[in-house]
């Protein structure tokens, strides 16, 4: 085993949305490291269906604040909400902008579904695969950018912590230990879901971002706060990662009903309500350990254009959505709680930042609104991008390199002088 030492100005460890959103908003001339424990793809964004909810107009930002909240049982962090609502729309254009195709009306406005806990339609998506999409958008850019070098099956272990400063980290990569010096240090690892034994999850989230937290002593909050998703298939045997059934389907018309084909709850409560009252209802029948969501009363044709994705893995496991009832039972599906960051992803250890699912800005009280997690990764890894451009600028553009000055001085001193210069 070697240690192989790199440098870099900004190591960001995780290839989902906060991280790459991240680096691509970081300035092009600095030198950023990105890692992933696995392959570039196997992130939670990827894996997101519903979509990306925004703020449709000014007339909606209280709404949706109040919604978020709502959803939260009035645990968020108010301040935190509001950026992520008042900032929501620009992250989109800049979304757009990257050329993701989100799907439209006809006269071309984004087309918007609606999820529980949402008074109104605002969730921006691509069929039924939106984090996929955005996600592709996104690691087509990075192709394009030179100054960032993406490493992948390399894992963060821990942070190279000195002087109450973080000074980047070391990374387990094939048979090597490499040390990634940086300037600053993003953890944008993902949830937890791979601790779980039921999740929809990659296996391969197991929480990396906090565990290096909690030993070094950098602050955590609310990692009590968990997300059950109510509408995950139900199959027998199944363990770990369980096919999610987007939200966005009761949005559109699903229905949950019990065994007997009884609506006993509504579909479009926040998830916490709808998860509570299914488990209430499985619990009457140990035997047969789910309910259903029902959609056999919708256009198979709508079916398969908007949800083909969802259709098609229901296909393969024997389910015909427009006229089976889907077995379902809720799943471990998002941490609200993590490594605590203020608006600009700034943890308390000086040099260290954390983002999306990993980190904690209080947004999503002790129960997410369904398609806030987008966004949150995106709003705050725009701030967190600027901020560091902001503080890395005042260290190394603003001041001429070394053998800058060596020039500049070479031009003005006497030739004696010049002759001395360490060139
Ligand atoms: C879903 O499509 O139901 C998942 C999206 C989310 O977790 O917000």
């Amino acid at each position: 085993m070697t240690n192989v030492i790199k440098t870099c100005d900004v190591l960001i460890a995780g290839t989902g949305v906060a991280g790459v959103y991240s680096a691509l908003n970081l300035n092009k001339n600095l030198k950023i490291i990105l890692i992933t424990k696995e392959n570039l793809r196997d992130c939670n964004s990827y894996l997101a269906q519903g979509g990306i909810s925004t703020v449709l107009n000014d007339d909606d930002i209280i709404p949706y604040i109040e919604d978020t909240i709502k959803a939260g049982n009035y645990k968020n962090n108010k301040k935190s909400v509001e950026i992520l609502v008042k900032e929501s729309k620009d992250n989109i254009k800049r979304l757009i902008d990257l050329h993701v195709p989100f799907d439209k009306n006809e006269d071309g406005s984004l087309s918007y579904t609606r999820e529980g806990g949402h008074s109104t339609f605002r969730i921006a998506h691509v069929k039924d695969e939106t984090g996929k999409y955005i996600m592709e958008s996104l690691y087509k850019e990075l192709e394009t950018r030179t100054n960032i070098e993406v490493i992948e099956k390399c894992r963060l272990i821990d942070i190279i912590k000195k002087d109450k400063l973080c000074l980047g980290g070391i990374c387990s990569f094939k048979d090597d230990t490499l040390e990634i010096h940086a300037k600053s240090t993003i953890l944008a690892t993902g949830g937890l879901g791979g601790l779980f034994t039921s999740t929809t999850n990659f296996p391969s989230l197991t929480g990396d971002g906090i565990s290096i937290a909690l030993k070094n002593n950098v602050a955590i909050q609310d990692i009590n706060y968990l997300q059950l998703h109510p509408t995950v298939l139900y199959e027998k045997n199944s363990n770990g990662k369980r096919l999610l059934l987007s939200e966005s389907l009761r949005g559109e018309g699903g229905i949950i009903r019990n065994l007997k084909g009884e609506e006993f709850v509504d579909s479009l409560k926040p998830r916490d309500i709808v998860s509570k009252a299914i488990l209430k209802e499985i619990s009457k029948t140990p035997d047969t350990p789910y309910v259903y969501l029902d959609l056999t009363h919708l256009d198979k044709n709508f079916l398969m254009k908007r949800f083909p994705f969802i259709y098609s893995e229901c296909l393969s496991r024997g389910y015909i959505m427009d006229t089976d009832m889907l077995p379902i039972s809720p799943a471990h599906h998002y941490a609200m709680g993590g490594i605590k960051v203020n608006i600009n992803g700034e943890t308390n250890l000086t040099n260290l930042y954390a983002l999306g699912e990993t980190a904690c800005t209080g947004v999503h009280g002790n129960n997410r609104l369904a398609s806030n997690s987008l966004l949150e990764g995106v709003v705050f890894a725009y701030r967190c991008a600027k901020k560091i451009n902001e503080e890395l600028y005042s260290h190394t553009v603003n001041y001429p390199t070394k053998e800058e000055l060596i020039d500049f001085l070479k031009e003005r001193v006497d030739e004696n002088y010049a002759k001395l210069l360490n060139c």
